[in-house]
């Protein structure tokens, strides 16, 4: 076909098109088509950017026949309608065997629905989650695909070429069949929120319980950074802790709104987990404390129930021991949320029927993304040395780690009580621990309430079979119909 020299094209040239598409330019062999709806944004791109050497294209039909076929078009626009008008009008265009990538942020249900409909068209769609903000998406991002073998073969060298890269491996992989990158996207998001509202815990209590200034709480963030919570997430606690107001000359984090916005990720991934039956606890507290964050009507009324009636006061020789207690406990509680988001990962592949290699998923995490972190080495170690591994955190490295951390988890959990400060996430994370190692847990009083009120049947401990224990007669037992 005349004229169609590019092996890769962008439709949808914001922040996040625009810088994936100039890293795509950046790397040998490619040449890319660009398309937006308005055309004033590609031409910006093109004359600021004339090194990238882009194909701009004023209509959907100039955008197709730029591309070599296979043609391969990455989607970069606003998550839902928006996705869904490109996509009908590059399937005006495009023929049977191109690709179609959506790498916005798309709910994982959506994603199947796209695939299921594109492929009838005998065009193939894949959904990719790309994380990394505007930074990654110019610099390297972490990227899971989903989508069919097929599109993966054609796909696979670009997004390699683009991807962050971590000790030497691109953090790309394909993840699983059609919805399966933007489930593994939001699960990743979903574990994005539950760090950080550790770290913001273990900040608030560092500062409540020993008066230091958010500049000093930065450079205890720093410390930690050189150890094993080595991550870009505190990383960047230290930076904004150190950052000063030019306006007040205050700390920054003093003058910002204590309300914490969400765009929906982190409750896509307990909503999701809820009609799994997988326990984030972790990711579904941090999820709530934004919310609850976000009510300033509500706190100012509630703000007049009583805390308890001493100060909470760190004495200066226990200070040090005090903060290596929050530092244990934040690294207990983070083992926790990410063995819970794994495990939602492990529910979704057997529900949706995807063949996900988690130890490569924690792999393409190590780089480009968020939640980038060494601890990531440490779960594919995890999941090399026993790829069933049903539970996360009691691989070898990590039960010894909360081993480890657990006394001093516990001691921060009853100074949080004691204190009346809020630690939802470190508190519902060590609840999920010993939940998760209890021999027996009181469920088992809760079925039989259920067997009281609603005839709903429970097992016993000694024998196989269903019973109903006749409540409101004679109050013997009998064999019944199993209806949990
Ligand atoms: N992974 C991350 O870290 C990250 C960060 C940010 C965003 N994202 C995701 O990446 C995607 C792009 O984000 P963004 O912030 O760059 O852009 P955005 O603000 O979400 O969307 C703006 C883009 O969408 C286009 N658009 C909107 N409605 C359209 C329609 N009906 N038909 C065609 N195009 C339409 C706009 O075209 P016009 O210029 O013509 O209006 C513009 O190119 C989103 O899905 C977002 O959720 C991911």
């Amino acid at each position: 076909m005349p004229g169609a020299s590019a092996n890769i094209g962008v439709v949808g040239l914001a922040v996040m098109g625009s810088n994936l598409a100039r890293n795509l330019a950046s790397r040998e062999g490619n040449t890319v088509a660009i398309f937006n709806r308005s055309y004033e944004k590609t031409e910006t791109l093109v004359s600021e950017h004339p090194e990238a050497g882009f194909l701009p294209a004023k209509t959907y039909q100039e955008f197709a026949d730029s591309l070599q076929k296979p043609r391969t078009a990455i989607i970069m626009v606003k998550a839902g309608r928006p996705t869904d008008a490109v996509i009908d009008s590059l399937l005006e265009v495009f023929e049977p065997g191109d690709i179609i990538v959506d790498g916005g942020n798309a709910y994982f249900p959506d994603t199947i629905r796209r695939e299921k409909a594109v492929r009838e068209t005998g065009v193939n769609f894949v959904g990719a989650g790309i994380s990394g903000g505007e930074e990654g998406a110019l610099t390297g991002p972490s990227i899971m695909p989903g989508g069919s073998d097929e599109s993966w073969v054609t796909l696979g060298p670009i997004l390699k070429s683009i991807a962050a890269v971590a000790e030497g491996e691109p953090c790309v992989t394909h993840v699983g069949h059609d919805g399966a990158g933007h489930f593994v996207k939001m699960v990743h998001n979903g574990i994005e929120y539950a760090d950080m509202q550790l770290i913001a815990e273990a900040y608030d209590l560092i500062r409540r319980g020993t008066g230091k200034t958010p500049a000093e709480i930065a450079d205890i963030f720093a410390e930690w950074n050189r150890g094993e919570l080595e991550s870009y997430l505190i990383e960047i606690t230290a930076e904004v802790l150190r950052q000063i107001d030019a306006a007040t000359g205050q700390p920054l984090v003093d003058v910002i709104v204590d309300q914490a916005g969400a765009k929906g990720t982190g409750a896509w991934t307990v909503q999701t987990a809820l009609s799994l039956g997988v326990p984030v606890s972790g990711i579904a507290e941090a999820t709530f404390a934004r919310s609850l964050s976000s009510h300033p009507e509500q706190r100012a009324v509630a703000a007049a129930l009583p805390g308890p009636d001493d100060e909470f006061t760190v004495a200066p020789e226990d200070v040090d021991a005090f903060i290596e207690d929050v530092r244990l406990a934040l690294y207990a509680s983070k083992i926790v949320a990410y063995s819970q988001g794994f495990d939602e990962i492990r529910a979704g592949a057997a529900e949706y029927d995807w063949n996900i290699d988690l130890g490569a998923i924690s792999k393409i995490w190590r780089g480009g993304c968020i939640i980038r972190a060494q601890f990531l080495n440490r779960i594919a170690d995890a999941y090399a040395a026993e790829p069933g591994l049903p539970v996360l955190m009691t691989a070898p490295y990590f039960a010894e780690a909360l081993t480890r951390g657990q006394a001093a988890w516990r001691r921060v959990v009853v100074t949080a009580a004691q204190s009346g400060i809020p630690a939802p996430a470190f508190s519902s994370s060590l609840s999920y621990y010993d939940g998760i190692r209890a021999d027996r847990l009181p469920a088992a009083l809760v079925q039989g309430q259920r067997d009281f009120f609603g005839a709903h049947t429970y097992k016993r401990i000694d024998k196989d079979g269903t019973f109903h224990t006749q409540w409101s007669g004679d109050r013997t037992e009998i064999e019944a119909e199993d209806t949990h």
